[in-house]
């Protein structure tokens, strides 16, 4: 039910709306603003009434006493007008306070939007001090699931389509919940280059180069994304934004791929990250960080100098050079331990000979991504430059981890024996078996500026029949044989996948959550 707006000033009508409107609350012993019903305005009201307008669906909520500045609509901005009440920056929500004659005069609120938040200066890490973003969307699923222990960690929100810009509570609607929330920090990943995923199949996206999808990435996508985010209301907002997962490493070891090799040239992942990362620079409030795969796929050597010169280069021929990034981010969707605690105390040679890690110089998260960021330092790049660990599904705990290292047999028996990654295969990336990883923290070790949840706990990686319907929202995504439960891997031979059974990429998976949450480590 929507009230209309009582406020005309000096019309006789209005006051007498007023009157009925006062008349009729106290009658029922109840105020605007008391959504709850229990007697009180106070923060839990104005909760609620965020909840509502995110597409949750909350109880108690009674939306009879939600426009709280009686504009005629009940959105986020009804919201803070009762965390205002509450904190006593003002002192009543329209008609509201029991001490109002009709005969008083109440002034409309004039803003129908947040805000405008204070602008900060730049700052080097944007996690130190920072307060995350807890998509309200996540983390009801999430909390459905058995997982309240986790439904308060702020994950980053991905636009994965165009029409992620606007369908559901949109990117706008998640920055007026950040706001809302008190945030200082939100996470969003940028994800719709053309020819996405060039070297699987799971999420393929939208935009084809073929088809003119730059034209309609820059246009349709970018620009829209910016000109939300660039809104004043948001200022105050330190928005980190994660740079298209996978891409530019496909370009480093996947051209022999047709689809990879188109989108190493016009029109392609080079072009549009140089776009994404101009524009977004244009906010004085954005922090960008590109994705640089992880030590499993760029960690041997030779990967390891190409990727420096090709992810280095594509990002020094941004308009701001060296400084259109805040820094790069490891291990998006993936899961890769950020450390490998027993095979610190096997010999290096055992390790590189054994067939699990082939030769990789790196078997974890946190040592490659802070070697990388020295070779960036050694080649141009800031010491300002930090990097992001995506950490949500890297966790590897459960019954399986091992709690020692075994010093005995041959260098698999040691190997096999003593890392905590339990995939067949440190190429398999899908649905697997792992655990939530740590927390986010800022500023976990030298050089990183934070673990990150890039990957949103309980979302899929892939579909894992090859008999889907296809999603009504991105029918690009296929079926990729390394999602398939009993099929064989194709990074390694005669391993399977070791992927569970799972809808499309993106899409909750209930069955894989729990599993996360039961092999969580640390432990929940
Ligand atoms: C999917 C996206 C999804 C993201 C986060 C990707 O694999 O393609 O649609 O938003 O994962 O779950």
């Amino acid at each position: 039910m929507k009230k209309q707006n009582v406020v005309r000033k000096g019309l006789l009508r209005s006051a007498l709306v007023l009157f009925l409107l006062l008349a009729t609350a106290s009658l029922f012993g109840q105020t605007i603003g008391d959504v709850t019903m229990d007697g009180q305005v106070n923060i839990v009201d104005a909760l609620q009434i965020a909840r509502a307008y995110v597409g949750l669906d909350p109880t108690p909520y009674n939306e009879a006493y939600a426009d709280t500045n009686c504009d005629g609509t009940v959105n986020i901005v009804d919201a803070l007008q009762v965390a205002r009440f509450y904190v006593g920056s003002i002192d009543e929500l329209c008609g509201s306070t029991e001490t109002e004659t009709p005969t008083q005069t109440v002034t409309p609120t004039p803003t129908t939007t947040p805000t405008a938040g204070t602008a900060e200066p730049r700052v080097d890490n944007p996690y130190v001090g920072g307060t995350l973003y807890v998509d309200q969307v996540w983390s009801e699923k999430a909390r459905n699931d058995g997982g309240a222990a986790i439904a308060d960690i702020g994950t980053f929100l991905w636009m994965d389509r165009i029409g992620a810009i606007t369908d559901g509570i949109g990117l706008r609607g998640h920055l007026d919940a950040a706001i809302q929330q008190g945030a200082n920090v939100f996470q969003v990943v940028i994800y719709d280059l053309p020819n996405r995923d060039c070297f699987a199949l799971a999420s393929n996206g939208e935009l084809r180069i073929s088809e003119g999808g730059m034209q309609r990435y820059q246009t349709e996508y970018i620009d829209p994304i910016v000109e939300i985010l660039g809104d004043a209301n948001y200022r105050s907002l330190r928005i980190v934004c994660v740079i298209e997962p996978d891409s530019l490493p496909n370009l480093v070891t996947n051209l022999d791929d047709p689809d990879c090799a188109e989108a190493n040239g016009a029109g392609g992942y080079v072009e549009g990250i140089q776009y994404a990362l101009d524009q977004l620079g244009t906010l004085p409030n954005t922090y960008c960080y590109v994705d640089y795969g992880h030590s499993g796929w760029l960690g041997w050597p030779d990967n390891y100098s190409q990727a420096l010169q090709v992810i280095g280069n594509a990002i020094k021929g941004a308009s701001k050079g060296v400084n259109s990034v805040a820094g790069l981010v490891t291990c998006t969707a993936n899961y890769t331990p950020t450390e490998e605690p027993y095979l610190k105390n096997v010999s290096t040679e055992v390790i590189r000979q054994s067939s699990f890690y082939e030769w990789n110089t790196y078997v974890s998260e946190l040592p490659f991504a802070q070697a990388v960021r020295q070779s960036f330092i050694q080649n141009g790049f800031p010491s300002t430059f930090g990097m992001l660990i995506d950490t949500s599904r890297n966790g590897w705990g459960g019954p399986d981890r091992p709690t020692r290292a075994v010093t005995s047999g041959s260098n698999d028996q040691i190997v096999d024996g003593s890392r905590i990654d339990r995939r067949t295969h440190r190429g398999n990336w899908c649905n697997q078996k792992g655990g939530i990883g740590e927390r986010p923290k800022a500023a976990p070790a030298t050089g990183i500026d934070a673990y990150v949840w890039v990957k949103p706990p309980g979302e899929s990686d892939g579909v894992s029949t090859a008999d889907f319907e296809p999603d009504p929202n991105d029918p690009a995504k296929q079926f990729d044989p390394n999602c398939d439960p009993n099929g064989q891997s194709s990074y390694g031979d005669g391993v399977l996948t070791g992927a569970v059974e799972a809808p499309h990429a993106g899409r909750w998976n209930t069955l894989h959550f729990q599993m996360l949450m039961d092999n969580a480590y640390p432990p929940l």
